[in-house]
């Protein structure tokens, strides 16, 4: 790809049939190829080149520290250091690495400390085989917290004195990467999302999910101290208030690490980033500025056939494609 921004062309989106997949992985690799030749044959894309994005409990992201050895020497024997880190056999993941900082430890070793990352090879197997099935070609295969990090930093990222926490939630999974200058230094994915709040109104009005996602969409989380005693509103409260504890602890958690930078501010992507009051909590959570991403900005907009009140709508969506995408791209 040239210089100059990315266009975007097309967007498209479809609803997977229920149990599809769970919990970020593909159970039926059928139904999932189904609904991409559905979408290919809807949004009329030209390409069948694609970056599949992961994220769910089969992959981990560890900070490790490793006696040091160049980059691509530790990539040829990373697999004889890491088991101790990992929570599954080597030979049964995908492993790689992002470089952090080298340092010197208590015995005078030079160290290299690394984001490492595995996924298990079964799971991505079942996620190419929907998109091998659909008739498309993978180009290449991605944590999608990555891509989420791609779509939102900008060239002077490089020169950040702060970090910054981008959180981008989906229906049931969200992507939290702390990133420095554009460095990855710590990535979470929480089985939680919106989807998890449009469960808990169901289940408490006994109203079809339907219905319990108006209620979600028009209500939203509070902010003002007072819960109202609404059953929805105690619902929306009871779950949302548990996720937003569920970030600020992930953010807690890499502050404590050996290393970690001060997070200067969040930045929210992905549907679930659009719950009312969500922002304000968030912020009074982790006291922190709390933003939400524009990943649209940095790119051109094609003919995408959408009206800018619809590409308005679908913004915070396109975080986690328009990164993938830029995975190949660069
Ligand atoms: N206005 C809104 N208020 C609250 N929640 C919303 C709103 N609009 C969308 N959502 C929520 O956004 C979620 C879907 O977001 P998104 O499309 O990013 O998820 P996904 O990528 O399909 O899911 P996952 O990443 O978990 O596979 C749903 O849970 C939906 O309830
Ligand atoms: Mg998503």
């Amino acid at each position: 790809m040239g210089k100059g921004p990315a266009t975007l062309e097309r967007f498209g989106q479809v609803a997977l049939p229920v149990g599809a997949v769970r919990d970020g992985e593909v159970i039926d690799s059928d139904a999932v190829a189904a609904a991409i030749k559905q979408l290919w044959a809807q949004a009329k894309f030209s390409t069948k080149k694609v970056v599949v994005g992961v994220a769910n409990q089969k992959v981990v992201v560890r900070q490790v520290d490793l006696p040091w050895l160049p980059v691509n020497e530790l990539r040829k024997s990373l697999s004889f250091q890491v088991q101790d880190f990992i929570p599954m056999p080597v030979e049964q993941a995908i492993l790689d690495f992002h470089p952090l900082e080298e340092f010197t430890n208590d015995a005078g070793g030079r160290m290299l400390r690394v984001l490492l990352v595995a996924a298990a090879r079964d799971m991505v197997g079942s996620a190419m085989d929907a998109v091998t099935k659909a008739g498309l070609q993978p180009a290449m295969v991605d944590l999608t917290s990555f891509a989420v990090l791609r779509s939102q930093v900008t060239a002077s990222a490089g020169f950040a004195v702060e970090a910054e926490a981008l959180v981008d939630i989906g229906a049931s999974v969200t992507n939290i990467v702390v990133h420095h200058g554009g460095v990855p230094r710590f990535v979470r994915i929480l089985l939680m999302g919106g989807a998890d709040i449009t469960d808990a109104v169901a289940e408490r009005l006994g109203v079809p999910t339907d219905q319990a996602e108006t209620v979600k969409q028009t209500n939203g989380l509070s902010t003002g101290g007072m819960v109202e005693s609404h059953p929805a509103s105690r619902a929306i409260e009871q779950t949302g208030g548990a996720f937003v504890e569920e970030v600020r602890g992930s953010l807690d958690y890499y502050l404590a690490q050996p290393g970690a930078a001060r997070i200067g501010r969040v930045v929210l992507s992905g549907g679930g980033s659009r719950l009312g009051g969500l922002v304000e909590r968030l912020s009074a959570a982790t006291r922190l500025p709390v933003e939400v991403a524009r990943p649209m900005s940095a790119l051109k907009i094609g003919k995408t056939g959408l009206t800018d009140d619809q590409l308005a709508y679908v913004e915070p969506m396109v975080a986690v494609p328009v990164g993938l995408a830029m995975g190949v791209a660069s």
